[in-house]
């Protein structure tokens, strides 16, 4: 029988400050509760212009080292989900294979697919691994985003910031993936997109929300097929469910709208929901969207509050990519996951923040249009941490 492949390690990174969602609602006329209660967001995590995509992916991808014990050397693919890259054509993938110090024998990438994008490169790992290719060595998935849309729009509540980066081996000591038991669906849509010329994303919301619950029907009959192909009726059955997070509403609708496939009625689906998806909304209801790492962010929610009590038990997996495309697919939780989340310490990142008020919200919102064009300037981060401090000569300069 073929090792058991998955994930080995995971950890989360966010900017070092966040907007109260009470203080955006007030500064914007809108009932608090229609954030917190409506969309079900707290807090937005807000980056500066040092907490780039870059430091942020090279932020979570260290702290995963660093608290797993990791071996660097070992890595043989080093992939970053991203939609919010740093250059049209240099993938911030290669920024963070030097600042991680990653072995020159590695397949590096960058992988784009709106939301989608970190998911594609958990899937290739699998595959990589299951293939014989990795030869023994392991592949680093780092999905970084910043998450922005327009001042005062119906999206601004649902931004946010942050970074998650997940390990895949074939000895995990978290969640195991069966290779191909995983079901996909794509479709062309327009519902949320962010063109050349624009920082900011356009989003048709409300078409948004419907494509999303399309995608998850369309995914979960894909899921439900291959497991019959494979003989895996089985992996129906499962534990926890973890949605993709814009904001924690809309996965409280996919739970509804995945239970109603199920035959199940509204009250049922709510009832389930406080046991199977309200505990991976912890974590990113105080984050936001940090699109392609919002269903990560919530596994490392779950992983953080449940992990003892889950293991030998399955956890389905559901990531979305405006656009669009997505995939449903389960992971089994490894026995020994429990003793060894507690060292991983998964939400402290959340600890220490900074509360911004509003008027500093807008003034970083305002210096991040010419972010690109920064000159250099003095580090302004803490002083281990990596930090985007401008360019020189149109090349963009880190401290590491
Ligand atoms: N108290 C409590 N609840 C309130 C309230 C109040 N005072 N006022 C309104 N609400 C409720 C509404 O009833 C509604 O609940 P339901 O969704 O259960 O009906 C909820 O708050 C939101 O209200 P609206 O629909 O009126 O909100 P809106 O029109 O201002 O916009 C949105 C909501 C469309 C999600 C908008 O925030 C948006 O465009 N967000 C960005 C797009 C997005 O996240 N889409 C998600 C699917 S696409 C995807 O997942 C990819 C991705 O990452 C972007």
């Amino acid at each position: 029988m073929q090792n058991p492949i998955g994930l080995d390690a995971l950890a989360i990174a966010v900017p070092e400050g966040y907007l109260d969602m009470g203080d955006l609602a007030a500064a914007r006329g809108v009932a608090p509760s229609k954030y917190t209660e409506g969309l079900l967001v707290s807090k937005m995590a807000v980056a500066k212009p040092h907490e780039d995509p870059v430091a942020l992916a090279a932020k979570a991808a260290k702290r995963l080292f660093e608290t797993s014990g990791a071996d660097l050397s070992k890595v043989g693919m080093c992939v970053v989900g991203t939609e919010t890259g740093v250059d049209h054509s240099k993938p911030v993938a290669a920024y963070l294979h030097r600042l991680l110090g990653l072995p020159e024998r590695c397949r590096v990438y960058e992988a784009k697919h709106a939301c989608f994008g970190g998911t594609v490169g958990v899937l290739s790992a699998i595959e990589w691994i299951a293939s014989g290719a990795g030869k023994g060595r392991t592949a680093l998935i780092v999905c970084t985003d910043i998450a922005r849309y327009g001042l005062g729009t119906a999206g601004e509540p649902t931004q946010g910031a942050g970074a998650v980066a997940l390990l895949i081996s074939e000895k995990p000591r978290l969640l195991t993936i069966e290779p191909g038991l995983d079901g996909s669906y794509a479709k062309d849509v327009n519902d949320f997109w962010r063109p050349l010329y624009s920082k900011d994303a356009v989003v048709d919301g409300h078409h948004s929300v419907q494509c999303y619950l399309d995608a998850l029907a369309g995914a979960y009959n894909s899921f439900k097929q291959a497991a019959a192909e494979m003989d895996h009726r089985d992996a129906l059955n499962v534990a926890r469910r973890c949605y993709h997070v814009p904001y924690g509403k809309m996965a409280k609708k996919a739970h509804r709208h995945l239970m109603a496939l199920e035959g199940k009625t509204e009250a049922e689906a709510d009832e389930s929901y406080n046991l199977e998806v309200a505990p991976s909304l912890r974590i990113p209801s105080q984050v936001g969207n940090i699109y392609t790492g919002s269903l990560y962010l919530a596994l490392a929610s779950l992983l953080d509050t449940e992990a003892e009590s889950l293991e030998g038990k399955r956890v389905a997996l559901f990531s979305y990519g405006s656009g669009c495309g997505a995939e449903y697919y389960v992971g089994e939780v490894v026995k020994g996951a429990g003793a060894y989340v507690k060292a991983l310490k998964l939400s402290q990142p959340l600890e220490n923040r900074r509360r911004y008020t509003i008027a500093e919200y807008e003034a970083i919102r305002q210096a991040d249009n010419d972010v690109d064009r920064k000159p250099v300037e003095a580090p302004q981060a803490a002083q281990n941490e990596v930090a985007f401090l401008g360019v020189e000569n149109e090349r963009r300069v880190y401290k590491a």
